[in-house]
């Protein structure tokens, strides 16, 4: 593959993976990013200009996207609304995005029969007790619970129709919750992490005992660069490293690793409808495509992780005062909500 068109390239997986190809391939990559709130294009920089070309713009808008995809071999598709707290209080973005964005490329790469990943979650799939030793695996019925993972299950069985009604030539894959660098300070750990640099407490949502399973970004990266490349056509790949552990356990990690008491935190409302247990089992890429994690040691990843933020206060000291008045705004909003219904609802 010579040329890959990125969607959300400028987003936190996105930019991570665009650093990968171009440390791993010889690959050249044209970026497509609306630069919205979630977007930065300084999460590219460093990069060689001639083989990394950044063009600003919405998956949405089909002319832009029928030129684009057809000037590549293949689309690996990030792009979206990421985040559930914000789908909670304002859906309609997530919906734009995430299902017509895709069903705009989804028509430009069967126009130019061009290959595509589509990048999905693992929140497809609803949650898991949290003593239920069962995982996802590729056959677990879709069951999304959040406005966010609605409109991702929506896009993956868009993806799965094309290909089937239209032969399409995708690849999708479900991956479990991404930590690493670049990642924007309003999801779990780099807030917490920036909260604690900045002198404030970190918030965790109900009792924390709600698990993830947690995945180094480099180890997503270089899952979706193998199912790119040796990935059939038509599956669903899911893609985690064992890494589950509650927000509690992973708060408490992250105030051991800062020299902070463990119980140096602020317990705050839980968040609606929450997902109690996210937990994947990876073992038919493991099988079937030889892939390995390489970072699968969350307290030294997460020793890795603060450092990075320590180091780059520059990259989200501008978007930290922004994102932390959205939570107070949306907290509000919530209140308010509640006292509407009344007492015994
Ligand atoms: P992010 O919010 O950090 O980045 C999303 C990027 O998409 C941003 O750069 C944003 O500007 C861009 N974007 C948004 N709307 C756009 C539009 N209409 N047109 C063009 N660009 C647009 O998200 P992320 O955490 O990097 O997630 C990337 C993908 O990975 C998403 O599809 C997400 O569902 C999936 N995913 C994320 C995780 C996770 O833990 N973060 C886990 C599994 C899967
Ligand atoms: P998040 O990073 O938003 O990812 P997701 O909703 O995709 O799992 O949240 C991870 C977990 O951390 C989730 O269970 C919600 C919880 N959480 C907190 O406890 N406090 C916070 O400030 C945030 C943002 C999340």
């Amino acid at each position: 593959m010579e040329r890959i068109l990125v969607t959300g390239g400028a987003g936190f997986i996105g930019a991570n993976f665009v650093r990968y190809v171009i440390a791993h391939s010889q690959a050249s990559i044209v970026v497509v990013d609306a630069l919205t709130y979630a977007g930065n294009p300084e999460s590219l920089r460093g990069l060689p200009a001639d083989r990394v070309q950044l063009r600003i713009g919405d998956i949405t808008d089909a002319t832009l996207v029928d030129e684009l995809v057809g000037e590549v071999d293949a689309v690996v598709h990030f792009a979206a609304e990421s985040h559930n707290d914000n789908s909670l209080h304002d859906p309609a973005p997530f919906l734009n995005t995430n299902i017509v964005g895709t069903y705009t490329l989804l028509e430009a790469v069967r126009r130019h029969d061009v290959r595509f990943h589509h990048i999905s979650t693992d929140e497809v799939y609803g949650d898991l007790e949290l003593d239920d030793p069962a995982r996802f695996t590729e056959t677990t019925p879709y069951n999304p619970s959040s406005p966010y993972s609605s409109t991702k299950a929506a896009s993956d069985l868009l993806v799965r129709a094309w290909v089937r009604s239209f032969g399409v030539r995708a690849t999708l894959s479900n991956c479990s919750n991404n930590y690493g660098p670049y990642q924007h300070v309003e999801k779990f750990i780099p807030r917490q992490i920036t909260n604690i640099l900045n002198g404030e407490r970190p918030k965790l949502y109900g009792s924390g005992a709600n698990v993830r399973d947690w995945i180094h970004v480099d180890d997503h990266s270089s899952a979706v660069w193998e199912i790119l490349q040796r990935g059939e056509v038509g599956r669903t790949y899911l893609i985690g490293a064992d890494g589950e552990k509650n927000n509690r356990e992973v708060l408490e990690t992250i105030l051991d690793l800062l020299g902070e008491d463990r119980d140096a935190f602020d317990s705050v409302a839980d968040r609606p409808g929450h997902d109690l247990r996210y937990a994947i089992d990876a073992g038919t890429l493991r099988k079937e495509l030889g892939w390995r994690p390489q970072h699968q040691d969350l307290a030294a990843g997460l020793a890795q992780t603060i450092a990075w933020y320590r180091e780059n206060r520059w990259w989200w000291e501008p978007s930290k005062r922004q994102t932390e008045d959205r939570y107070v705004l949306q907290e509000q909003a919530h209140q308010l909500a509640a006292a509407a219904e009344g007492p015994g609802r």
